[in-house]
This record gives C-alpha cells, structure tokens and sequence, in this order.
C-alpha cells in the first residue's frame, strides 16, 4: 500500500473510467502483446480469474505459475526465477507466503511486480475495496471506516495503510490478542487520520459509513482453527450490529466468507451488503493497477 500511495487516487479514477468504458462496449485494449506471469504459492478463486480475464480484456496475455508445478518450488532462487521470468514477461503478480519473498522478488525483477497478497498485506484487494466505497458514496475523504473481526492479519493492515492514504478515519474492532502489528498502525497515525484500535463489540459500528470483516482464519492459519473459533467469538457482524452503523453504511468482505462466523449470511447477503460489486471490481480495479503499471514502464 505505501509503493502505491501517490498513485492510489488515479489508479482509483482510471479503474472507474474503464470499467465504464469497457461497459460501453469501448475497447479498453491497452497492453496489446503484453504478458502477465501469476505466481501462486496459495490458492485463489477471484485473484486468479479476475488478473485473468482483466488482462485478456486489455488485450494481453496471462500465464497462471503455481509454485507447485515451477522450479521455485523445488528450490530455484526468488533472484533467479525474477532474473528468468523478467525476459519474458511485461510484469509479475505473486501471492506469496511471505511478504519478504515478495520484496525479494520485486527487489530482483526488472520489469513491475505486484503483491496478489501475503501474510501481511492485501493491497489489490484494498485498492478494490476503495474504488467500491468511491462508487457508492462519490467520494472517500472523511469516511468512517470499521473493520470487525482479525485485526492482524493482512487485510487489517493493508486497509490500515488504505484508509489512512484516503483519508478516511478508521476503527480496528478486534480481540486482545489479533492487535494489528504496530508498524501498521503508527504508519497511519502519521497519516493525520484518526485510527482507534478496541476491543469493545458494544456501538462496534457507531457511526460507520463502511463495515468491513474477513475471515478469523486465514490461510496459513488452519492449525488455530478451533482456538480462534472460540477467541473471536462475540465478534460476528449479525443484523444487530450492522443495525448500529449509519442507514446507509455498506458492508464489504474481501471473501471467501464463513457464513454464522465472522458474519451472518443475512447481513453479507443483505440490502446494505456490496460483496459482489466489490468482488467485480477486483477486475476493475487491477486492469488500473496494470495500466499504470505499463505506463510507468514505457516512462521509464
Ligand atoms: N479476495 C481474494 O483475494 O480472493 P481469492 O483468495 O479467491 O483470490
Ligand atoms: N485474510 C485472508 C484473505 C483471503 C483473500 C487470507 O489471507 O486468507
């Protein structure tokens, strides 16, 4: 989230623009003759398919890289697999068990790396959800943003970071133990934003015009299934708790959903609920991200 500060309103606007564009029937093919290498070392339904599809509607090509079938996952180099697959492709996604083989693999390659997510940070999910709250309430500044549920995980810190770049104030409801770790927190502090950090379920979502949740167990995280089960509960958003939030608060959830866990089907499946919208604009909002992408590269 902090690489792409200074770009995250136009890539916002950008995004918008040509989701529209290509609604309209517009071609939006911008990367004709360009490829796209996925690195995947844990599974995905929506990042797969919507870098996918998003690159073949900009005209441009895919290639889907699961560790399991490459040689990094028997032991090739982060450094020479980025050197190797920086002679064929125009730019890498990774989803990464790691955020440092992330880095490591960006710091390596010569041509734009993007995180598709790791175990600290989610930021083409949070662009997404940015660009969703955009589009339902016109604009982001001086929004009231809530996050209920685990607030150590990647989505937490990365809508940290998100929020604090908007300029939107942002409440982390979450156990004692699932603190976001502090880098996060005191970078958005420096943000000018005001970031509160509770534990207190009573009035979660006072005053919300956004309620975001994710999963309690994330991948990586199956072996705590049963404790965090029990640590998180009272922190599932039901309609009681989206009730307390303002009329016109959306839900998000970068999903996959547990439904009765971290929320209730009524309230994901619910009038206030834009899952899907925000699941779409996944699409959307990194057909932006690589379009700024090439263009910085052709720049440089
Ligand atoms: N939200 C998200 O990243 O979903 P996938 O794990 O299905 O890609
Ligand atoms: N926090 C979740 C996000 C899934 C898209 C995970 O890392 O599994």
């Amino acid at each position: 989230m902090l690489d792409l500060q200074d770009d995250l309103t136009d890539i916002i606007d950008l995004s918008i623009r040509l989701k529209k564009d290509s609604k309209k029937g517009k071609s939006i093919q911008m990367l004709k003759g360009k490829t796209l290498g996925m690195i995947f070392e844990k599974p995905s339904t929506r990042t797969r398919v919507s870098f996918e599809v998003g690159m073949t509607l900009l005209g441009g090509h895919a290639i889907y890289l699961n560790t399991n079938d490459i040689q990094l996952g028997r032991g090739e180099s982060i450094e020479d697999t980025a050197l190797v697959l920086s002679r064929y492709v125009d730019m890498i996604m990774y989803r990464a068990k790691k955020a440092e083989a992330v880095h490591e693999l960006a710091q390596y390659a010569t041509v734009p790396v993007i995180n598709g997510l790791d175990n600290r940070e989610h930021p083409c999910q949070i662009v997404t959800d940015l660009m969703t709250v955009q589009e339902h309430k016109g604009h982001l500044k001086g929004q009231q943003f809530v996050y209920i549920g685990d607030g150590n995980n990647n989505m937490a810190h990365s809508y940290l970071l998100g929020c604090g770049i908007a300029g939107m104030d942002i409440r982390i409801v979450t156990p004692k133990a699932y603190q976001p770790d502090s880098f996060f927190v005191d970078a958005v502090k420096k943000m000018g934003v005001a970031v509160e950090v509770t534990n207190q379920m009573s009035q979660a979502t006072r005053g919300a015009d956004v309620v975001a949740t994710d999963t309690w167990v994330s991948m990586g995280d199956e072996a705590e299934k049963a404790k965090r089960i029990l640590e998180f509960k009272g922190f599932t958003i039901d309609e009681k708790v989206m009730g307390q939030a303002k009329p016109d608060a959306v839900f998000l959830h970068c999903l996959p959903a547990y439904y009765g866990y971290e929320v209730t089907k009524e309230v994901a499946h619910g009038p206030q609920s834009v899952i899907f919208d925000e699941a779409e604009n996944r699409l959307w909002a990194q057909i932006g991200i690589m379009v700024t992408l090439a263009g910085s590269c052709s720049r440089s």
